[in-house]
């Protein structure tokens, strides 16, 4: 994300903690290189990156958008098909922390994270 004018990945590393981290996309060619460990670079994978700017991203939205309640909410390991039905929990139990989410009232929570039921710390 080094490097790039995107508004969205510089809100990200602003807005959060990640600020100061370096989260450059490595180029090609070091990982062809394997040069991924040589250089620094932390060898996150796409699916992480991407739950860790979804987690910022609801952060930034719920203060852009007061009006709203904007949460992320992890389901916890579930048994479904991206996990090859290897998860801890059954779908439905997975499903309880979304549900709520989806059902606080206009008072609730806000910019926040929860692993199922329970508010979180990232
Ligand atoms: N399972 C876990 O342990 C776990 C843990 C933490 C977080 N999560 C997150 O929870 C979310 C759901 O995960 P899951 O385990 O339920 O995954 P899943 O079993 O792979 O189900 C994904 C669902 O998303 C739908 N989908 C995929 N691409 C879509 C698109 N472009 N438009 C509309 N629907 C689309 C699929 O529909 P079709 O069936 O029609 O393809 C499917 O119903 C994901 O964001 C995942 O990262 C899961």
């Amino acid at each position: 994300m080094e490097g790039t004018n995107n508004g969205f990945c510089h809100d990200i590393l602003i807005g959060t903690k990640l600020k100061g981290t370096k989260l450059k996309a490595p180029d090609a060619d070091d990982a062809k290189e394997d040069l991924l460990e040589k250089e620094g670079w932390l060898n996150l994978s796409a699916y992480i990156v991407s739950k860790a700017a979804l987690n910022a991203y609801s952060r930034i939205l719920a203060k852009k958008f007061t009006a709203f309640r904007v949460n992320a909410v992890s389901p916890g390991f579930c048994k479904t098909d991206l996990s090859h039905n290897n998860g801890q929990f059954t779908a439905e139990e997975g499903a309880r922390g979304p549900v709520r989410m989806a059902l606080i009232p206009a008072d609730g929570p806000s910019g926040k994270f929860f692993y199922q039921m329970e508010e979180s710390a990232l």
